[in-house]
């Protein structure tokens, strides 16, 4: 791991430590992507997305873009969740247009052609070590995974879906089959982040964006108690690790997934009243939440989304994002206005 100066405070760190702050830190969602020209003519010469991906000098290039326009104070590694299920060996691509496509696993038997070999991921270690030696002394580096349950729906349904029968269907009729399926991720998603780790990841976020597909009674078996061990054996290995969960569509079970997990912040999506959050989750670093739609759409709709978060989560400690990605048609003049509204504070 790389070693610390212990001179400069990062932004990041302190709110991730329960510290709060007169400005908040701020980072968004997908902020490496096709909104910046840049991003496009990098992504143009790559190949496909999965060949970005795999190329360390190129998505270090587009994880540094946002840095050097808007001065953020995290970078977020550039790659993308579906990586895991691509080296267990599962066929993915990503189709213009409509998304990531996989062959879908079913049942036990197709999980018993699935083989982890993690030296295919090689190249994403390589751009965490890039980028964290090309990184200002003041920015923190994010490393990520899909958590378990939303990185399952995709391998089982074949697809991104809006009510994932195929993974939900097989959570229900076959349990242990699919919890299977789930302790492989487990394991595969601990060993992906340690990696991360070690090769210079500061602070890792774990996506679980279906979360909100679960209903309330299959929600501890298939979001919090995943999410509980992978935090646990990061925790035991690298002890002053920070992490962030984020739990899409979670609503009135957040605070019970921020108390069982053992995470050390809680993402909220856009959906989430900040208020009730705070009052909900009084310990707890909160992380979010402007519309996306705020951004895209900028003026005074984005400054008036800006002003009540950041009235809403005064004194709390909180890290300024999105509820969700910055989405492909945001001008990014309005990211610059956003960073400014937050940085006057
Ligand atoms: O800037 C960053 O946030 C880092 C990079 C990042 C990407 N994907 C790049 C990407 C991260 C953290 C992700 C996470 C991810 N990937 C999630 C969780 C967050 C969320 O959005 O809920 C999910 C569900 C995925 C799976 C995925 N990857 C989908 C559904 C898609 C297609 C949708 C789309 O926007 O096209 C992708 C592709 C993808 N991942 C792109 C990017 C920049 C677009 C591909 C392109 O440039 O052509």
């Amino acid at each position: 791991m790389k070693t610390e100066n212990p001179g400069i405070a990062k932004p990041l760190l302190t709110a991730l430590d329960g510290k709060p702050s007169r400005r908040p830190p701020i980072w968004l969602m997908r902020q490496a992507g096709r909104y910046l020209p840049e991003y496009r003519a990098v992504r143009a010469d790559a190949g496909s997305f999965l060949d970005l991906c795999l190329d360390p000098a190129r998505a270090t290039e587009v994880t540094l873009q946002p840095i050097r326009r808007f001065g953020l104070d995290a970078a977020i590694l550039f790659s993308d969740i579906l990586v895991v299920p691509y080296a267990l060996g599962q066929k993915l691509a990503y189709v213009e247009g409509e998304g990531p496509q996989l062959d879908p696993v079913r049942d036990t038997a197709g999980l018993s052609e699935l083989n982890w070999k993690i030296d295919r991921l090689d190249p994403v270690f390589e751009t965490v070590e890039r980028v964290r030696s090309a990184l200002p002394e003041q920015v923190t580096l994010i490393g990520f995974a899909g958590a378990p349950w939303t990185v399952a729906a995709y391998m089982v349904e074949g697809e991104g879906s809006r009510d994932y029968v195929q993974p939900k269907g097989w959570a229900l009729r076959d349990p242990d089959g699919f919890g299977k399926l789930i302790d492989l991720l487990v394991e595969c998603t601990i060993d992906y982040l340690a990696r991360q780790v070690e090769a210079g990841a500061e602070v890792i976020q774990l996506f679980d964006s279906w979360a909100g597909v679960l209903a309330a009674d299959q929600f501890d078996r298939w979001v919090i108690e995943p999410t509980c061990t992978i935090v646990d054996a990061l925790k035991a290995r690298f002890p002053s690790l920070k992490i962030i969960g984020f739990p899409r569509g979670a609503g009135t079970l957040l605070p019970r997934y921020a108390e069982a997990t053992g995470v050390d912040a809680v993402g909220l999506d856009t959906q989430v009243p900040p208020l009730w959050a705070r009052e909900a989750m009084p310990e707890m670093p909160l992380q979010g939440n402007l519309d996306p739609i705020r951004l895209l759409v900028g003026g005074s709709a984005m400054e008036q989304g800006i002003e009540a978060i950041l009235a809403a989560l005064d004194g709390h400690p909180f890290v300024f994002n999105l509820g969700h990605g910055v989405l492909p048609s945001t001008p990014p003049q309005h990211v610059a206005r956003l960073v400014e509204l937050v940085r006057q504070r």
